[in-house]
């Protein structure tokens, strides 16, 4: 039985390996930091969310095979930029600044910086955060778009501190545990976050509206073009609607 078996698995590893020879397809490689959930987070061994599920289906349509490579937010962009991943998808916010060092494609969705309190918090708004004499201390995943805006609207204006946290998760837990009075991350994954631990909320008013799309080296326009011409043709066909909407119910 044990031989059986033991000759069952030498064929199954040499029919893998011959699949694999056989398609000798060329791989992409994506960069991603998974903890930003329902777009990017680990489940058992894997990186599952909408970024990747997009992903896969783009990479399909392109004719390559996906690898995922999860790291930290702020090595995303330097990263991409020379060359170490062929893409990033990551929730990633188009900026300006971000322009400068890489190309986006179109985006595929849309994200908002909100606000994270504990219930009973003094805070209401975002006026509140922004007020003056306001003295507050506001957590944020380090190279964000969030900790790039409340660095300029809070700590730079001397109107409170910002504290980089590596990855969301890590903000929220400063925040439960009274380390810190409110965290500014996106609407998505703070939802996530807020019905993860008890006693938080999520604050009405919205801070900013952003953009999302993944990001090539500057000079990969071909890539970029026949990542476009995926991501239309899955959006077109409702693949793309369809992960989003399984990751997001529409209420
Ligand atoms: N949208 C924000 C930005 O681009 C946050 C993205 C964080 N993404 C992540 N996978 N941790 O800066």
């Amino acid at each position: 039985m044990k031989k059986i078996m033991a000759i069952a698995l030498t064929l199954a590893l040499t029919l893998t390996a011959a699949a694999a020879c056989a398609e000798a397809t060329e791989t992409l490689t994506m960069a991603t930091n998974a903890s930003f959930p329902p777009y990017e987070y680990v489940e058992g061994d894997q990186v599952v969310g909408i970024d990747p599920e997009i992903a896969a289906a783009v990479c399909e349509k392109m004719g390559y095979n996906l690898e995922i490579v999860d790291t930290e937010f702020d090595s995303l962009i330097s990263g991409v930029a020379s060359g170490k991943y062929d893409f990033v998808m990551a929730g990633m916010t188009v900026t300006d600044e971000r322009k400068q060092m890489v190309s986006f494609s179109d985006t595929y969705a849309t994200g908002v910086q909100v606000i994270i309190v504990k219930e009973d918090s003094p805070i209401t708004s975002v006026d509140d955060l922004l007020a003056d004499g306001a003295n507050y201390t506001v957590g944020t995943q380090n190279a964000t778009t969030g900790y790039i805006y409340a660095m300029s609207d809070i700590e730079d204006a001397g109107k409170g501190t910002v504290a980089a946290f590596p990855n969301g998760n890590e903000a929220v837990m400063a925040l439960v545990n009274g380390k810190i009075d409110c965290v500014i991350i996106d609407n998505e994954p703070a939802k996530a976050y807020v019905e993860a631990n008890e006693g938080l909320k999520i604050l009405d008013s919205t801070y900013v509206v952003e953009d999302y799309a993944a990001c090539f080296a500057k000079d990969n326009t071909e890539l970029v073009e026949k990542f476009n011409a995926a991501l239309q043709e899955l959006t077109a066909d409702g693949t793309i609607p369809a992960i989003i909407e399984k990751y997001i119910p529409a209420e």
